[in-house]
């Protein structure tokens, strides 16, 4: 019997899938990257914008002969399931399994049932977050992704993630803490902690700045990093632990999603321009060489020119190492989806300018390591081939040419002859 699993979105979604093909394994299944051979597909979705979710239905329709041949199991999981319930049912009759994020856990069960009948599973199970992390199946060869709380209490309003993942849960620290050492049992040199609003995780009186203490003290975690953080609570101390601690790398995404005070209100980000140029200062005080990056929304319903330009003054403030952009896409049953729009043309234009901007200023950032000797871990091979790839503390990507072999999951230093856009170039040094 064997699984094929296609994964969109977030790491959030690329760590459910390794959990799910945890438990196929563990039932039996092997998996293969040959749909006409697999017995279960499952497609693991992202609602986050309407263009993936969209592509999701399309493929099901691709998928559907395959069933004409053989008894296949084709399953929509993750936020697209969750957000459209019973209705996947009424738009591709022929899925016989929907499963949300939070229902992971019981995969199992549903897919036994869901041989003899259409099995459905959307509720919000808090034990979601209890997930036996042996049994993951990780795909990452470099990285050990950690969950350690799920879902979002935020209600940013033109957002569909609380809607599809639920309310927080956070996962006990002595879980975590098991689930590094684990990781590093298994050689993962670098673990990255997973959560909504990672620095959201609390047990007790213990925050985010001690889970991070915790995780960092695990012996062999040589790389430590976390995402996504949500500026309101980032807590200072963490900045401090970074900046102390060799293990605890010097990158932060820290999504700032507009600039005008105006828009921020709209959008229900609980800061403003000013206390986020402020937070980004105490970082940089604590932790001058970090790299920052975040995510920015353009054309948000009612966004006026004035508007854009508080974004675009945030960029050229803060100088981002990485930008993620996004042209606002309206999402059911979320406040913002009801507010003005701004139009597709006019968001089109400022989405250009944006990342004309950033890449002007990211251009200049990565030319500034030019000459410099920088620890990579080791990936695998470059994009292009003929080169290995890896990353640096901060997260850039660096091609490099290797006279010797370089074993993927090792530590190198790299000389930095040159750089591009997105990534950096150099040898062995
Ligand atoms: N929890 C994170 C945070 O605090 O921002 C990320 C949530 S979301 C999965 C990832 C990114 O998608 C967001 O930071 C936002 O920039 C973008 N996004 C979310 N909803 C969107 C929408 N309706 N239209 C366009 N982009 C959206
Ligand atoms: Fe979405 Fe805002 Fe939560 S962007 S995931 S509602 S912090």
């Amino acid at each position: 019997m064997k699984y094929l699993i296609k994964t969109w979105g977030c790491q959030m979604n690329a760590l459910d899938s390794d959990k799910m093909a945890g438990l196929l394994q563990g039932m039996g299944y092997q998996p293969t990257e040959e749909e006409r051979e697999a017995d279960v597909i499952l497609l693991n979705t992202c609602s986050v914008r309407e263009g993936p979710e969209n592509k999701v239905f399309t493929e099901l329709g691709r998928l559907h002969p395959l069933k004409r041949h053989k008894p296949l199991i084709l399953g929509l999981v993750g936020c697209v399931a969750q957000q459209e319930k019973e209705q996947v049912f009424k738009r591709a009759p022929y899925v016989d399994l929907v499963m949300g994020p939070r229902g992971v856990r019981h995969l199992p069960e549903l897919l036994a049932q869901a041989r003899n009948q259409r099995a459905i599973d959307t509720q919000f199970h808090d034990d979601s977050i209890l997930f036996p992390d042996q049994a993951i199946a990780r795909t990452n060869p470099t990285k050990a992704y950690i969950t350690v709380m799920e879902g979002c209490n935020k209600r940013c309003t033109f957002c569909i993630v609380p809607t599809t993942r639920g309310r927080e849960v956070c996962r006990p620290l002595e879980d975590i803490v098991k689930e590094a050492h684990r990781a590093v049992n298994a050689g993962y040199a670098e673990v990255e902690l997973l959560g909504q609003n990672v620095n959201c995780w609390r047990e007790g009186d213990r925050g985010f700045a001690d889970l991070l203490a915790a995780v960092s003290d695990v012996a062999g975690v040589k790389r430590l990093r976390f995402t996504t953080s949500h500026p309101r609570h980032f807590p200072l101390a963490a900045a401090d632990l970074m900046a102390e601690r060799e293990n605890i790398c010097p990158y932060l995404h820290l999504p700032v999603q507009a600039g005008s005070d105006r828009v921020l209100k709209l959008m229900r980000r609980q800061y403003d321009k000013a206390w986020y140029l402020e937070l980004v200062r105490r970082i940089r005080e604590r932790i001058p060489h970090i790299a920052l990056s975040t995510d920015v929304i353009v054309g948000f319903p009612t966004e006026t020119e004035e508007d854009f330009q508080h974004t675009l003054d945030v960029v050229r403030r803060v100088e981002y190492d990485t930008l993620f952009s996004f042209r606002y896409s309206p999402r059911p049953d979320t406040p913002a989806a009801a507010m003005e729009p701004v139009g597709d043309a006019v968001a089109r234009e400022r989405h250009q300018r944006l990342l004309d901007l950033q890449m002007e200023i990211q251009t200049r950032r990565f030319a500034a390591v030019e000459g410099r000797v920088v620890e990579v871990l080791v990936e695998g091979e470059s994009k292009k081939g003929g080169q290995a790839m890896g990353r640096t503390r901060d997260n850039k990507v660096v091609n490099f040419a290797a006279e010797r072999p370089v074993a993927v999951n090792t530590f190198v230093d790299v000389r930095i002859t040159r750089s591009a856009v997105n990534s950096l170039v150099g040898e062995l040094a």
